[in-house]
């Protein structure tokens, strides 16, 4: 479901929903199709660097890393092969965005990898989808079969002397490979966990070499900014250190659920569950919002005045993240939600840390514990001191998402615990 909002400049929407979008003559008409890419081999990679580095792009697969800054850091005079890795696993819960730049602008992924390649000087790339993914996974094969039936990815690409192999990768159902070195791990063919960093990918990622990681909505920015230039591509943001639109990915109990592009830093949160998604559904009370895909700390109706962008969202203890925005009403048990999201955090931690694959279990069992009516009174503190035992004591940030939420949800919502454990119920059970 894909909705468009009609404020500001945007990019990718109006071609959601529209099945010919994928096609090649569609881009090429339409969509100015790899006419970036014809510029790009007309400029020097530093210039392309700053392009990307004045254009205010942030990465969209989470931690919001500038992009520009990101590709620099790749080592120039290293003789290893160098990597560029879409990072399209998706599996973030409440984030659905990827799956529609993939299934109706594929082109524009794919120009965005191959001026990518052409940047940091890699000769292959892979897009690494999420398995459930199987249609766009096809739509992307045929897109990419399309590109190098064209001349747009292969030899010698356009007669610049530059070519670029491209392959879709498809996981297996693991949260743990959307994070970037258990990607790269699965990538080669390992067990899908993460890696101690440093080092970090761009000096040894896939099979040694130096590597980037970039989201899908990031690479598809990229032919936006090499055609109209950087400072437009910020211009389109609202905000001094975010550029571009954003696609938010609105669900839960709202009338109006789906995507919604929207400049970034351009709307608080209240606008855009009450003016872009018509209020709470049955305009019923808003109880909580979960800002971020389900790893961002809850936040609570006084806090949605907040500016959905990355920095406003820092300053209140939450994050912006994938964007995913999750609404919850008052008819929905929030212990019962922070147990459902901790039990998906113990399916999906990777076992090789302690704290992680220990702590989300106990936390997923004393949750449960009070949800089910058998809470006792120091189960609160004890919730509490497992989270901070997580938290900030892990290889990657599946522990911080788990421990996050924990944390916030306790704090924040402390008499939705203490009501299920003297009443020794939940108070929403029928
Ligand atoms: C547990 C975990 C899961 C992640 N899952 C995804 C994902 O599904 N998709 C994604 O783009 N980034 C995901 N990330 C973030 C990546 O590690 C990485 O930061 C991102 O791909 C970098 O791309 P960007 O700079 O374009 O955002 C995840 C991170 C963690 C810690």
């Amino acid at each position: 479901m894909s909705k468009s909002a009609a404020s500001g400049e945007t990019l990718y929407i109006q071609h959601f929903g529209n099945e010919e979008a994928r096609s090649l003559d569609y881009y090429l008409k339409q969509m100015q199709g790899y006419t970036a890419l014809k510029k790009a081999f007309g400029m020097k990679a530093e210039q392309i660097i700053d392009e990307v580095k004045a254009s205010n792009l942030r990465g969209r697969g989470g931690a919001g890393f500038p992009t520009g800054t990101k590709w620099g850091f790749i080592p120039k005079a290293s003789q290893k092969p160098k990597y560029l890795v879409c990072n399209a696993d998706e599996s973030e819960p409440g984030t659905f965005k990827d799956r529609d730049l993939m299934r109706f602008t594929p082109h524009l992924l794919i120009e965005g990898m191959v001026i990518g390649g052409y940047t940091i000087g890699a000769h292959t790339g892979y897009i690494y989808i999420r398995g459930e993914y199987t249609r766009e996974a096809k739509l992307l094969r045929a897109a990419i079969d399309e590109a190098y039936a064209n001349g747009y990815l292969g030899k010698n690409i356009l007669g610049s002397g530059f070519s670029f192999d491209l392959t879709v990768h498809r996981g297996a159902g693991a949260y743990i490979c959307g994070e970037e070195t258990g990607l790269l791990n699965s990538l080669e063919g390992k067990r899908g966990e993460p890696r101690v960093k440093p080092p970090f990918p761009a000096q040894a990622g896939a099979f040694g070499g130096p590597t980037i990681v970039n989201n899908v909505e990031t690479l598809t920015a990229i032919p936006f900014i090499v055609n109209q230039g950087g400072k437009w591509f910020a211009s389109l943001g609202r905000a001094e250190k975010s550029g571009g639109t954003r696609l938010f990915c609105v669900s839960g109990q709202v009338k109006k659920p789906g995507l919604y592009e929207l400049p970034s830093g351009g709307v608080t949160l209240r606008q855009l569950i009450y003016d872009y998604c018509g209020g709470i559904l049955g305009d019923k009370k808003l109880r909580a919002v979960i800002p971020g895909g389900s790893s961002a700390p809850v936040l609570t109706p006084d806090e949605i005045d907040v500016v959905l962008d990355i920095e406003p969202l820092m300053k209140i203890g939450s994050m912006l993240g994938s964007a995913g925005v999750m609404v919850v009403s008052e008819d929905y048990c929030l212990v019962r939600l922070i147990w459902r999201i901790t039990k998906f955090y113990e399916h999906e931690s990777c076992g090789q840390c302690t704290p992680c694959r220990e702590g989300c279990k106990w936390m997923k069992d004393v949750l449960w514990r009070i949800e089910s009516g058998k809470g006792r009174d120091q189960d609160l503190a004890l919730l509490l001191d497992i989270a901070e035992n997580i938290n900030g004591k892990t290889l990657c940030a599946l522990g911080d998402a788990a421990a996050g939420p924990v944390l916030s949800f306790v704090r924040k919502f402390k008499a939705d615990f203490e009501a299920h454990i003297r009443g020794k119920r939940c108070p929403h059970a029928p």
